[in-house]
């Protein structure tokens, strides 16, 4: 017999930067996606939101406590919600130095600047609409975007990876997925974060990716993905060992903070 489905693009593990190379930059930046690509990253995730003005900037948490100087910068709000700042504030704000002092002033990025530098440096992106129940229709806008840079909507032409797509596009809520799916041509691959029960998959095969914390799966399971005709691209694995355990169940893509250690793994393997 031929066997359960392979990945549909081919047999390469995908290494897919996390958040940029958020292990050695400051997750969300351009700092971080220049470094995935200095490190020869094919792909660089990161999350996006909508500010209150609704412009879409690259920032993983809800509010901005954590990765800005959002408090300092402004002692007296009551919320520190991205989506409670205007883009011309959250400008003002410094998401470089809770990480390292060289790289005090870096800026949160407008996903427009992030398409830029990811079209520069020929990388691949794995776009996560963020905390989309905050952000009605965001998945709305953001085709907006991307339907004005046409490069990352080219079919099969990830530089490097013959056959990949320039573009996936994820989400943990799965309506906000189907629906951000109907805006693209039907190449651009969609992944369902989280893990699908087995006996559900068949109910969500009109997605391209499942795409589940690492912990939560096994061999088995990326095999089941696979008979529905999915791919598994799985999070976030910064060891490598467990590099290895999943590249070993078949995995189709491996989300990492240190995608230096990920391409070393893929290369002995
Ligand atoms: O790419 C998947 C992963 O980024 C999902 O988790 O919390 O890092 O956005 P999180
Ligand atoms: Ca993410």
């Amino acid at each position: 017999t031929a066997g359960p489905p392979g990945p549909p693009h081919g047999p390469d593990v995908l290494d897919v930067a996390h958040r940029g190379a958020s292990g050695y930059a400051p997750e969300n930046t351009l700092a971080a996606i220049e470094v995935a690509a200095e490190l020869g990253a094919s792909t660089v995730e990161t999350d996006v939101q909508r500010t209150a003005d609704g412009e879409l900037v690259f920032m993983h948490d809800v509010d901005l406590t954590r990765t800005t100087n959002v408090e300092e910068v402004y002692p007296d709000r009551d919320s520190y919600a991205v989506g409670d700042f205007t883009l011309a504030e959250i400008r003002e704000l410094d998401a470089g130095s809770w990480f390292g002092e060289e790289f005090e002033g870096e800026p949160v990025p407008t996903l427009q600047e992030g398409l830029d530098l990811m079209k520069k440096l020929r990388l691949g992106f794995l776009l996560e609409i963020k905390a989309s129940a905050n952000h009605p229709g965001i998945e709305v806008d953001i085709a907006e975007v991307l339907h004005r840079n046409p490069w990352f909507l080219s079919p099969g032409s990830l530089p490097g990876k013959p056959g990949y797509d320039r573009l996936a596009i994820q989400d943990f809520n799965w309506e906000v997925v189907e629906s951000s799916r109907e805006l693209y041509p039907r190449h651009v691959p969609h992944g369902l974060l989280g893990v699908v029960p087995v006996d559900e998959l068949e109910d969500y095969s009109w997605a391209d990716q499942v795409n589940p914390n690492h912990n939560r799966i096994d061999g088995d399971y990326v095999q089941a993905v696979h008979e529905a005709g999915m791919e598994v691209h799985t999070y976030t694995i910064n060891d490598r060992e467990g590099m290895q355990r999943a590249i070993d169940w078949g995995v189709d893509g491996i989300i990492t903070d240190y995608v230096d250690v990920l391409l070393e793994v893929l290369d002995g393997s």
